[in-house]
C-alpha cells in the first residue's frame, strides 16, 4: 500500500569505509573507468595529450576543458549507449597546465606570455562530446560533429530583462551591445525538460577588475579593486593602446564612453547560459531574467501541464541567498519535444518572476518577488534603488538585500525529487556564522547542512525543513545532530543530483580536517520519499534510520567529487572527479598512484558501471 509518491527503489550497496588513496573506491560490485580527462582531443586539430604540459592554447580550445563540475547526459535518438556528455570546467590549475606554472615578468611580476593565458581561456567552460558504449566501455567519439567547446572567449547572445537596455552591454567590441564574450567558472549545471543544458556562472567576479570607482552592483558582487584570480588582464594594455583579447578583462572607465573601452564587460556575466548540444551551429545564450549573482546550479521543478516552470539557483557565498524563477507561460507537454530548443528556452526562461527565499522560524517561507513596486523592509519600493528592470538584475542580491531574504551558509546544489516535487538544496558551510537562524542553525558551520522545502498553495509560500546536518563522528550530538555514523559521516555537501528513481546522490567538496582525516571527497545515496513516519510524513536523517544513507563512493586524494549524469537505464553513471592530486594513474580509476611516483593530475569524469550490468545503487 504504497502512496504513489514513494520511490519503489531500495538500495543495493553496502555504504563503504571512508578512503585517503590516490584512487577512487567505489562499493562491492562496480567498477569505475576513467573518460575524458582534461586534454583529451575532441577531434583531430588538436593533438594528443602531453604529459609535460605543452599542448597549445589550440590544443585546448580543441580538447576537454579543465577541472570538470556540473554535468549532464543527453541520448542520441533515445539511445542508452549513445549520446552527448556536457561538462562544465570549472576553473584551472596553472601547475598542471603549462609545464613550469605561469609565467611572469621577473621585474614587474606580471604575466607576459599570451599563448599561456589564451590556453587558461580555453581550459575553462564547456565541453560537448559525443560518448558511445562499445564492447562494455565508453569511449569519446573523436571528431563527430557534435563535439563542441565554449571556453571563456566564446561569442555568445544575451536574453531577458538586462537586454531591454543596450547601453548597458555595449563594449568596444560589441558597439550595439548584443553580442558578449566567454563563459567562466562553470561551476554547478542544469538542464531543461526541453533538451537542453544550463551551465551556470559562479565565481565570475575574481576574472575582472575596476582599479577606478565600482558602481554598486560591482561592489555588492565582489569584483576586485586589484588584480584578478590569473592576472589576465595583465595584458589589457591602457587606453590609448588597448589589447582587446585581454583588456576586457580589466572593466575600469578608461576611454571617452562605452564603445571606447570595457566597462560594460562583466555586464555580461553572472548568469545561467543555455546551450543546445544538439545543434552545435547553435550560439550560447545567456538568461538574464534568472538573476545576475555567483549562480552555483539551476534545477527546474515538477512540471505540471499549464501551470509555470520553476527553476531554483543558489548564489554560493557566505550569507548569500536561494532564488526562484517562475516562468509567465504554462507549461506545454508537447515542447518536451521542441526541435527549436533555444526558442523553446526563449519562452521559459526570459520572461516570468524572480523571487528570493525568506525562511521563517515556523517551518514556513515566502518566496519575495524582486521587482521594481516590491517592498522594502525599510519602507518605499525597489524601484526607489533601481530605475529600470535591468538595473535590478545586474544588481540581483543588492535587491534581495532589502527585502528580507534569508542569509544562507552558502547555497550550492539544489535537486527536485521526481517522487514528491521537494526541493533539496545544499547549504555547504558557513565558518564565519556567528548569528543562527532556523534556516541555519549552527554557528561556526563547519560541516553543511541540507535544507528542503515543499511549494504551497501560491507561488509565494513554501514549507521547509532541514533533511540532514553533515558532521564528523567525532562530534557531540549538539553538532552531530542527524546522528551520523562513521559509514555515512560527511561535510559541506555540494553537488546534488537526483536520479529518475528517486535516489538522492550528495557529493561533497569538504575542508574540514575532522572529516577529511577520515576520507575523501565522497558521494552518498540516499532515498529521501522512503523516509517517512507512521503519518506518511516526510522525516529527516535521524540518529534511528541510519542505514538509509549510505557511502557510494570515495575520491582520490586532493579531489572534490561534482557532478553526475546518467544513462537513461541508469546503468552507467559518470561522475567527476576535480582537480585530484596525483591521479588519474590508468584508466582504470581505481588503481592507485603507486607510491613515491606522480603524475600531472588531471580532473576527469569516471564512468561507475555495476559488474553484471545491473542498475547502479539499487
Ligand atoms: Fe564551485 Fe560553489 O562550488
Ligand atoms: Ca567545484
Ligand atoms: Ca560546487
Ligand atoms: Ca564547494
Amino acid at each position: 500500500d504504497n502512496p504513489s509518491n514513494v520511490s519503489s527503489a531500495s538500495l543495493g550497496f553496502e555504504s563503504i569505509a571512508g578512503s585517503r588513496t590516490d584512487a577512487i573506491t567505489v562499493a562491492a560490485g562496480y567498477s569505475a573507468m576513467v573518460l575524458a580527462p582534461w586534454g583529451t582531443p575532441l577531434n583531430s586539430t588538436a593533438a594528443d595529450w602531453r604529459q609535460d604540459g605543452t599542448n597549445t592554447a589550440e590544443d585546448q580550445a580543441n580538447s576537454v576543458g579543465m577541472h570538470h563540475d556540473g554535468m549532464h547526459f543527453f541520448p542520441l535518438n533515445g539511445s542508452e549507449t549513445d549520446g552527448l556528455l556536457c561538462i562544465n570546467h570549472e576553473y584551472i590549475d596553472q601547475n598542471a597546465l603549462h609545464p613550469n606554472g605561469a609565467t611572469r615578468d621577473s621585474a614587474t611580476g606580471l604575466r607576459n606570455d599570451i599563448e599561456e593565458i589564451r590556453k587558461e581561456i580555453n581550459a575553462h567552460g564547456v565541453t560537448v562530446v559525443r560518448i558511445q558504449l562499445i564492447n562494455g566501455q565508453w569511449e569519446v567519439v573523436k571528431n563527430d560533429v557534435h563535439n563542441k567547446r565554449f571556453t571563456g572567449a566564446t561569442e555568445m547572445a544575451i536574453s531577458g530583462p538586462v537586454t531591454d537596455n543596450r547601453d548597458l552591454l555595449k563594449t568596444k567590441y560589441s558597439q550595439d551591445g548584443t553580442a558578449v564574450r566567454g563563459t567562466l567558472n562553470n561551476c554547478g549545471n542544469g538542464y531543461t525538460p526541453w533538451g537542453t543544458y544550463l551551465t551556470c556562472e559562479e565565481n565570475w567576479p575574481g576574472y575582472f577588475v575596476n582599479t577606478g570607482t565600482q558602481d554598486a552592483a560591482q561592489s555588492r558582487l565582489g569584483i576586485d579593486d586589484e588584480d584578478t584570480r590569473y592576472g589576465w588582464d595583465d595584458l589589457a594594455g591602457d587606453a590609448a593602446e588597448m589589447n582587446d583579447e585581454f583588456a576586457r578583462f580589466d572593466i575600469t572607465v578608461k576611454g571617452a564612453d562605452a564603445l571606447s573601452d570595457y566597462r560594460n564587460e562583466a555586464n555580461g556575466h553572472g548568469y545561467i547560459v543555455e546551450i543546445d548540444p544538439y545543434n552545435p551551429n547553435s550560439k550560447a545564450v545567456k538568461r538574464t531574467a534568472l538573476g545576475r549573482f555567483r549562480h552555483e546550479g539551476c534545477v527546474f521543478g515538477k512540471l505540471t501541464a499549464g501551470e509555470p516552470v520553476v527553476f531554483y539557483s543558489g548564489h554560493d557565498g557566505r550569507f548569500e541567498y536561494i532564488y526562484k524563477f517562475e516562468s509567465a507561460a504554462g507549461w506545454d507537454p508537447a515542447d518536451a519535444n521542441s526541435t527549436d530548443r533555444l526558442a523553446t528556452g526563449a519562452k521559459y526562461m526570459d520572461e516570468g518572476t524572480l523571487y528570493v527565499a525568506k525562511f521563517n522560524d515556523d517551518g514556513t517561507g515566502t518566496w519575495i518577488p524582486l521587482n521594481r513596486s516590491t517592498a522594502t523592509t525599510t519602507g518605499g519600493t525597489l524601484a526607489d534603488t533601481f530605475a529600470t528592470e535591468a538595473d535590478l538584475i545586474l544588481n540581483t542580491p543588492g535587491a534581495a538585500d532589502l527585502v528580507g531574504a534569508t542569509p544562507m551558509d552558502r547555497p550550492e546544489w539544489c535537486a527536485v525529487d521526481p517522487m514528491t516535487g521537494s526541493a533539496y538544496f545544499t547549504l555547504t558551510n558557513n565558518t564565519r556564522r556567528q548569528e543562527a537562524n532556523s534556516a541555519n542553525p549552527r554557528i561556526d558551520n563547519s560541516f553543511g547542512h541540507i535544507i528542503r522545502w515543499d511549494e504551497g498553495a501560491s507561488a509565494t509560500e513554501f514549507s521547509w525543513d532541514i533533511f540532514v546536518f553533515g558532521a564528523p563522528v567525532s562530534a557531540d550530538a549538539e553538532t552531530n545532530k542527524s546522528g551520523l555514523n562513521e559509514m555515512n559521516q560527511f561535510a559541506s555537501p555540494d553537488g546534488l543530483v537526483f536520479d529518475s528513481r528517486g535516489i538522492l546522490w550528495v557529493q561533497t567538496d569538504n575542508g574540514a580536517d575532522e572529516v577529511t582525516e577520515y576520507t575523501n571527497d565522497q558521494m552518498l545515496a540516499v532515498v529521501p520519499s522512503k523516509l517517512r513516519d507512521s503519518g506518511n510524513k516526510q522525516v529527516a536523517i535521524s540518529g534511528d534510520n541510519q542505514d538509509n544513507l549510505r557511502r557510494f563512493f570515495v575520491g582520490p586524494n586532493g579531489c572534490e567529487v561534482t557532478g553526475l549524469a546518467f544513462s537513461p537505464d541508469n546503468k552507467t553513471f559518470f561522475a567527476n572527479i576535480q582537480h585530484p592530486g596525483n591521479w588519474p594513474f590508468s584508466a582504470d580509476a581505481a588503481e592507485a598512484t603507486p607510491a613515491g611516483a606522480s603524475v600531472r593530475p588531471r580532473a576527469a569524469t569516471v564512468v561507475i558501471r555495476k559488474n553484471d550490468g545491473g542498475e547502479i545503487g539499487v
